[in-house]
């Protein structure tokens, strides 16, 4: 049972990175739009942005490795990350709480979750994380940031009441500069200790025994 359902979401997953393959054409016309503003959601709203097969395989162990059940993610684009994670929890009996800002996107992934047969374990929150994250109060096993990187710190700072002694942060584009400011106030708290990966696409934080 379990193995078909994996297999489900595998399917959809390979429908999803297929679709994606013209990412860079429309993330070039999005960047365009931004030549005389800065750049917004918005501009790339037809554009995944997604996290790679690798990263989600790594993720979906580190899940089932580390027994993790409460995930919050930021930045749900169409759900490909979203689906990765659900391959985790589905073996852990966790549950995801993801959220997005563009409606359109929202919608687009909960068709994916429902395709793939997991909508049951993944709330999705339309709108901004700061907002739909700021009443929440259960414990996190892991929080996947991987939306707009200047957010990185207040969401942190946000969340940080609901982290624990096992908590995971995982940090995705970890080498662009808004990640690179919010890493290095993390580096200054002691309590913090950080992981690179994948040549410093992505930073591991977790909390120092
Ligand atoms: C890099 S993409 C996420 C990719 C997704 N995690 C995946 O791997 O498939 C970042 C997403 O964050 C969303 N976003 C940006 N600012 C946001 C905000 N303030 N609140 C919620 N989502 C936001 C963007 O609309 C975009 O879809």
């Amino acid at each position: 049972m379990l193995a078909q359902q994996q297999k489900k979401i595998e399917s959809t997953l390979n429908e999803l990175f297929k679709d994606s393959k013209y990412d860079m054409l429309k993330m070039m016309k999005g960047a365009a739009k931004s030549a005389f503003r800065p750049m917004q959601p918005l501009d790339f709203k037809d554009v995944y942005l997604s996290i790679s097969k690798e990263q989600g395989e790594d993720l979906k162990r580190l899940i089932k490795e580390k027994n993790i059940k409460n995930i919050v993610e930021f930045g749900t684009s169409f759900g490909i990350s979203t689906l990765f994670l659900a391959q985790g929890v589905m073996e852990t009996a966790g549950r995801i709480i993801t959220t997005e800002l563009i409606e359109s996107k929202a919608q687009k992934a909960i068709e994916n979750f429902k395709k793939a047969g997991v909508n049951d374990l993944i709330e999705v929150r339309i709108g901004d994380a700061l907002e739909t994250l700021k009443n929440h109060t259960e414990p996190i096993d892991l929080l996947l940031l991987d939306g707009w990187k200047d957010l990185y710190l207040p969401l942190f700072q946000l969340l940080e009441p609901n982290f624990h002694a096992d908590t995971f942060i995982y940090v995705d584009n970890a080498d662009m500069e808004d990640s690179k400011a919010f890493l290095n106030r993390v580096r200054q708290n002691t309590s913090y200790q950080l992981q690179s990966k994948w040549g410093g696409k992505v930073v591991l934080i977790s909390i120092k025994k």
